[in-house]
């Protein structure tokens, strides 16, 4: 299957994209119940009304808070659906069994990726990644992945390594293609900065001056989903959260934030390294694993690579 829009024209839903890509029936249940479960996380970032720490519901109830409700719903519509063995959680300390123990598939989640938006009204969103075995090492393991936007609109990109497709939830509550086979230029025009500039490294601050010179429109929300959905709707561009000289592996999380976006970002044609390997080759050590990310469409990623390797060359002038 090339281009399936263009056979059926106006309207794809979720569910028969991915039977016409011939997507394995498990897998793309479980993609179609992830999607789905978007619905009820975002009618709970409705109910709580911006509050994102526990709030008080119309019976005077506690609620919890944002991205601990958000963990709760889908560990919820996952458990004993029949596909998902382990569930790993950025709002849980260790991976828990969700199913029986036969089933075929394991899945991270950021529940609830940047929360602390929500009183300001910013879109916000989910990140999803889907293994085929209990080691979650990136290329792999990874399966698929995918992400849901919850902004003026709830859009959702997966891939289930047959390209990255975007869908818009119409009013009728479907998904419906949007996007199909996003498909990043070389080259983008917008960039994406995370960290404070007094604490990177002159190998990253003379990366950005080269962006600079070269009339990059600065594009930074605080919130990763939809600042890497900026990069993949408008087909280009670089979002990086480099090693700090306080925090030499970043801020980013590689299994719940980095691997599934580094998987979507490929699936289009694009990149992601940590400054030299390629965020899905890395092996993780443990679940809250840090690492420093530029990731995007080819050129910006590879001009990274040529700015952080500078220094290694001349001997080295900080560790990742
Ligand atoms: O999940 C961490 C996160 O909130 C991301 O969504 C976002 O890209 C990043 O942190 C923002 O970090 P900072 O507040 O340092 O810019
Ligand atoms: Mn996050």
């Amino acid at each position: 299957m090339d281009n399936i829009s263009d056979a059926t024209k106006h309207f794809v839903d979720l569910r028969r994209h991915m039977w016409i890509a011939g997507i394995e029936v498990d897998l793309r249940r479980l993609i179609w119940q992830i999607a789905v479960t978007g619905k009820y996380i975002s009618a709970k970032i409705h109910e709580s009304n911006r509050k994102l720490a526990g709030f008080k519901n119309i019976y005077d109830e506690d609620q919890l808070a944002l991205d601990k409700s958000s963990d709760q719903i889908l560990q919820s519509q996952l458990r004993f659906s029949g596909f998902v063995r382990e569930y790993a959680s950025e709002e849980l300390d260790s991976v828990i069994q969700i199913g029986k123990g036969d089933e075929k598939y394991y899945v991270t989640a950021d529940p609830l990726d940047g929360s602390s938006l929500v009183d300001t009204n910013l879109s916000i969103g989910t990140i999803i990644g889907i293994h085929k075995g209990p080691v979650l090492s990136g290329r792999n393991s990874l399966v698929a992945a995918m992400y849901i936007t919850y902004g003026p609109l709830i859009t959702m990109v997966y891939s289930a390594g047959k390209g990255s497709h975007e869908f818009v939830l119409n009013r009728e509550g479907e998904y419906v293609l949007s996007s199909e086979n996003i498909t990043l230029h070389e080259r983008g025009t917008i960039y994406s900065l995370g960290g404070l500039r007094n604490e990177w490294t002159d190998d990253h601050r003379r990366y950005v001056e080269y962006l600079e010179a070269e009339g990059y429109k600065l594009r930074y929300s605080g919130g990763f989903v939809p600042d890497i959905n900026q990069i993949m709707i408008k087909k280009g561009g670089v979002f990086t959260y480099p090693s700090l000289k306080t925090s030499g592996k970043g801020k980013l999380r590689l299994i719940f934030e980095l691997q599934p976006m580094a998987f979507l970002m490929e699936q289009a044609g694009g990149m992601a390294i940590d400054g030299h390997t390629d965020i899905l080759s890395i092996v993780p050590e443990s679940l809250d694993q840090r690492s420093p990310v530029y990731i995007g469409s080819k050129f910006e990623i590879e001009k990274a690579r040529e700015y952080l390797n500078a220094s290694k060359r001349k001997g080295g002038l900080h560790d990742l």
